[in-house]
């Protein structure tokens, strides 16, 4: 069947084979992959640096520096930020929050016995985190919600993260759709992995999104950095006044 591209004037509606019901066993393959091409395409990078900045204000911070990863997965950005830290000296308390009580357990299983992650199975609206978060941070998220949900995720964060949050989403282009198509054809990846990674992008945003969405949930062009990182990353900063 002729393959007929989206419209990237706006987000697609089309919807991800991962977010309809399938055994473990399926899930945690296609995580699996996921975690290869977040790897292979440096995903991690732009939050570290991210929080790299944040290591100024740390020796003045005194407890443990308590980081949310909302919509976790596999959870191998979260163990990233766990070696971030330990590299780094950074005392951390880290949470890895998901709404899919199987993709939980994955992220448990795939994690080394000497890790101290914490995953909790929630969905985000309904999450009252039980000590203080200081940052929130999420790959591959937002681009899930509906346009006025991703305003409510931006208000959750506001309204939690004492220091700060960090999105990191994809960038709505074509070349970057056409390109995965293909590379994840070619690199035989997950038939989930191959069918979402262009649904994601199309899914996904462009500056002015995320200007018009921050503004909906008060926030202004001052109060975010907005930066695009290669290949097809397209993140979200905001670091609250002291
Ligand atoms: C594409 S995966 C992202 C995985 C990982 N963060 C990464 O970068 O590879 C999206 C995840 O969002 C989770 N999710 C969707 N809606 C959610 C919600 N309302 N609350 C928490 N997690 C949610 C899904 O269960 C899924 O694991």
């Amino acid at each position: 069947m002729p393959h007929s591209a989206p419209d990237f004037r706006h987000r697609s509606k089309l919807g991800e084979l991962m977010d309809e019901p399938c055994s473990r066993d399926e899930l945690r393959a296609c995580l699996r992959d996921l975690a290869r091409v977040n790897r292979w395409t440096m995903a991690y990078r732009p939050l570290l640096h991210w929080l790299d900045t944040f290591l100024d204000v740390l020796p003045a911070h005194g407890e443990p520096l308590h980081i949310l990863d909302v919509a976790c997965g596999y959870g191998d950005g979260l163990r990233r930020i766990e070696q971030w830290a330990k590299a780094r000296g950074v005392a951390v308390e880290l949470t890895g929050l998901d709404l899919n009580p199987n993709t939980t357990a994955i992220a448990a299983e795939a994690s080394p016995a000497a890790s101290k992650i914490q995953w909790v199975c929630s969905d985000i609206f309904a999450y009252a985190p039980r000590r203080p978060v200081h940052l929130v941070v999420s790959s591959l998220f937002t681009h899930h919600l509906a346009d006025e949900d991703v305003v409510r995720f931006l208000q959750w964060m506001e309204q939690h993260a004492r220091l700060g949050w960090f999105i990191n989403d994809l960038s709505r282009a074509a070349i970057p759709y056409h390109f995965f198509r293909v590379f994840a054809k070619v690199a035989r990846l997950h038939p989930f992995v191959q069918h979402d990674g262009p649904v994601s992008i199309a899914r996904s945003f462009v500056p002015e999104d995320w200007r018009r969405m921050c503004a909906a949930a008060g926030l202004g062009n001052r109060d975010i950095l907005i930066q695009s990182f290669v290949p097809a990353r397209l993140c979200v900063a905001r670091r609250k006044p002291k």
